[in-house]
């Protein structure tokens, strides 16, 4: 006998009729990348014969080392083209514990040391360490508190896994870092993690050394999970900043995200890695077969490589002082330019200016959708990472020095016209 009651009606899908099969409804939860939705927009404006300078990316504009694709080009012939091991190879999992004992530990007492058989895994990018790390430890409905402004994805992964987000203010008055006072406040007998991000992005800032002290203490005293996110831990213009792992007793509740990404410009590649404790990076591991079975062996092999290489970390090294300059340089034209609505901080760190137009008191959306229209510049607007993003907008340094200078000036000049 047919179940005929059963049969449901179609619905309606962008104009066209769909069957009714369901979809997971955590997608309802978050919408597609502004970032993204900007890039496509300056993207579409140039193939149109616009002259745009795009300022709105994060992605470096230097070639990866030469090194680099040597070694994968080479670990290629060898036949490194199939399947490779989940975890990663082992002289990954090895380059990676000695650049976080090298380059994060601090001495004598926050010494960085993870173990490469059981404490790190590789991973498809940061992205993907940072999915990892989040399936791996939460649970429906527990609660994450993330700083706002901070990168979406730190708060869509959570939506998406069915955790909850906690906003915890980081206004541009407490310089984009949460008071200590804000964190305690948003905790609940749900919080399971606190989602940190330094140098952050979008507003190159980080935190002082006591300050993550700490957290890492409030964190212990309540058994949270700390999360993070260090991929732009390479690049800074002042003092290194402090890992959120180099503190004594913090290793168990302490989760790095990181990858190559940014400090070697391989965004393109695919490849980070999480450091964490056994229990979690045994997750992780589950998750990650089940979702991508490895990350490419040939990949891994140019990783190592990059990890390891003195030429390549001189390679980093250069990259960081071309950054260095281009941020020198903005700073000396906005000093010299006179007056101007838009206030300018120069980031302490990662690739990017978050320019300050609150005195134009218009919505961030409208300042760089004006900005890409009038001016010719693709900015990224302040709301695209949170409610204390609003009257600001995000201009990267990744952008070779003469598109970073003229298309600084154009804003400048913009704002006064405006
Ligand atoms: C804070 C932060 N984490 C992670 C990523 C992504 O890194 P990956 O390219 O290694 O996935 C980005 C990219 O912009 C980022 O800003």
């Amino acid at each position: 006998m047919s179940n005929s009651n059963l049969i449901r009606p179609k619905t309606r899908f962008h104009g066209i009729f769909v069957n009714n099969m369901k979809l997971n409804n955590q997608f309802e939860y978050i919408s597609q990348s502004p970032t993204v939705a900007i890039a496509d927009r300056v993207r579409a404006l140039k193939a149109s014969g616009r002259n745009i300078i795009p300022l709105n990316v994060g992605d470096p504009d230097f070639a990866t080392p030469p090194g680099v694709l040597d070694a994968a080009i080479n670990a290629m012939h060898a036949g490194l083209t199939h399947y490779g091991p989940s975890r990663g190879y082992r002289d990954l999992r090895l380059a990676i514990a000695s650049k976080l004992a090298r380059e994060n530990s601090v001495s004598p007492a926050g010494a960085m040391s993870y173990d490469p058989e059981s404490e790190i895994l590789v991973t498809h990018g940061g992205v993907h360490a940072y999915y990892l790390a989040m399936q791996s430890i939460l649970n429906p409905g527990d609660e994450v508190l993330i700083p706002d402004p901070s990168w979406t994805t730190h708060t869509n992964m959570v939506k998406l896994l069915r955790g909850s987000v906690v906003h915890v203010s980081a206004p541009a008055e407490e310089n984009f870092i949460p008071p200590i006072a804000a964190w305690k406040k948003a905790l609940t007998p749900k919080t399971c993690a606190i989602v940190i991000s330094y140098p952050a992005n979008p507003t190159g800032v980080y935190p002082s050394t006591e300050y993550l002290q700490q957290l890492q203490e409030f964190a212990g005293e309540h058994d949270l999970w700390v999360v993070s996110d260090e991929v732009y831990d390479n690049l800074y213009y002042k003092e290194k900043p402090v890992s959120a792992g180099a503190f004594p007793e913090v290793k168990d509740r302490t989760i790095l995200v990181n990858s190559l990404s940014k400090t070697y410009a391989m965004t393109g590649w695919r490849v980070g890695y999480l450091a964490a404790p056994q229990r979690v990076i045994e997750n992780a591991l589950k998750a990650g077969q089940n979702s991508i079975t490895c990350v490419a062996p040939f990949v891994q092999k140019a990783a190592a490589f990059a990890l390891s290489d003195d030429s390549v970390q001189s390679d980093a090294a250069e990259m960081r002082s071309a950054y260095a300059r281009r941020r020198e340089n903005v700073m000396q034209i906005y000093r010299e330019y006179g007056e101007s609505p838009v206030q300018v901080t120069p980031p302490q760190g990662a690739l990017y200016f978050f320019l300050d137009f609150r005195a134009l008191k218009m919505p961030s959306r409208e300042i760089c959708d004006r900005i890409l229209d009038e001016a010719g510049v693709g900015l990224v607007p302040g709301t695209a990472f949170g409610e204390q993003g609003k009257g600001f907008a995000r201009m990267t340094i990744a952008a070779s020095d003469v598109d970073v200078e003229t298309g600084f000036r154009a804003i400048l000049d913009w704002a006064v016209r405006k």
